[in-house]
């Protein structure tokens, strides 16, 4: 993990209220897994907590992240301009680790969620996706090129503006006969994760399931444990840093 002064290369509107970010680092960061984030400051001192995202891609030095509007950070973040200044803390946490005999892999994303699940599938050619991703309608849905690098796409949208209306969990469950599936891994909001895990319980889905979990964050290294997740056995995590990629069985959801 470093922390690095990058130079702010590009911002660009890719939807509605959702920003891509890309950022020029003075030195590599090092191999970076689908999964990881990165923390970084909003260009205002009078914010001092840097925003996390997670890492869609990196090339060479260049790293891009995409973000949702949400509040007064990500607002500062979206009228960034080239050239800006901004300090960064990467690669954080541990990504999506995917075991060699998972020759299958079933995505699951929604929202914001589906953006650290692009270097994944661009990463790991080896594998064949099946992805399900879910956007509130087709002005949110962006970077289907990246997605449709999968064997398999279904978009969907809650109000059926592109593909069926539905959810991405129901829409893999539809389809779960269809699709073979060594693992699973899914990253979208607690309720998406919560209703994964339901519907893997009621239909007794055995197969590995892999979740990123999001938190609000402080220092996003471990030290502050504003992170803090409960795990199924009574303990708790800290989603930066045993995290944010934990097995659906380990953390409650
Ligand atoms: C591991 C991880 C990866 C993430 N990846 C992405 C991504 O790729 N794209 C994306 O759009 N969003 C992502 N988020 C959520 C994103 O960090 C928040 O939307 C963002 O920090 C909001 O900042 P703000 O200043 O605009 O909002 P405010 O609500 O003004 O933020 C106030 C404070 O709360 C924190 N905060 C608010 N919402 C969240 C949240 N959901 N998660 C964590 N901290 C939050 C902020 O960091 C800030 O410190 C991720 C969160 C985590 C934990
Ligand atoms: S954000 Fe500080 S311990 Fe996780």
């Amino acid at each position: 993990m470093k922390e690095l002064i990058s130079t702010v290369k590009e911002v660009k509107q890719i939807a509605d209220n959702t920003y891509s970010l890309t950022v020029t680092l003075p030195e590599s960061a090092g191999e970076i897994k689908g999964g990881q984030f990165l923390n970084i400051a909003t260009g205002d001192g009078s914010r001092l907590l840097k925003r996390p995202f997670g890492i869609v891609k990196a090339d060479g030095n260049d790293i891009t992240v995409c973000f949702q509007l949400k509040g007064d950070g990500t607002v500062a973040l979206s009228e960034a301009k080239a050239g800006d200044k901004l300090a960064v803390l990467l690669p954080l946490g541990n990504g999506f680790i995917i075991p060699e005999n998972a020759k299958n892999v079933v995505i699951i994303g929604g929202g914001v969620g589906i953006f650290p699940l692009v270097p994944v599938i661009c990463g790991n050619k080896d594998k064949k996706f099946y992805s399900y991703i879910g956007f509130r309608n087709k002005n949110c849905a962006c970077l289907l090129d990246e997605f449709k690098k999968s064997e398999k796409l279904t978009v969907v949208t809650d109000d059926g503006s592109l593909g069926e209306k539905n959810n991405a969990v129901n829409a893999y469950f539809n389809d779960i006969n269809n699709v073979p599936a060594d693992l699973i891994i899914a990253c979208g909001p607690p309720v998406m994760l919560k209703a994964l895990k339901n519907k893997m319980k009621e239909n007794n889905v055995k197969t590995p399931c892999l979740v990123s979990l999001e938190e609000r964050m402080g220092c996003g290294i471990g030290a502050c444990l504003v992170c803090v997740c409960k795990k199924s056995d009574g303990g708790n995590a800290r989603v930066c840093k045993d995290g944010p990629v934990f097995d659906i069985n380990e953390v409650e959801l």
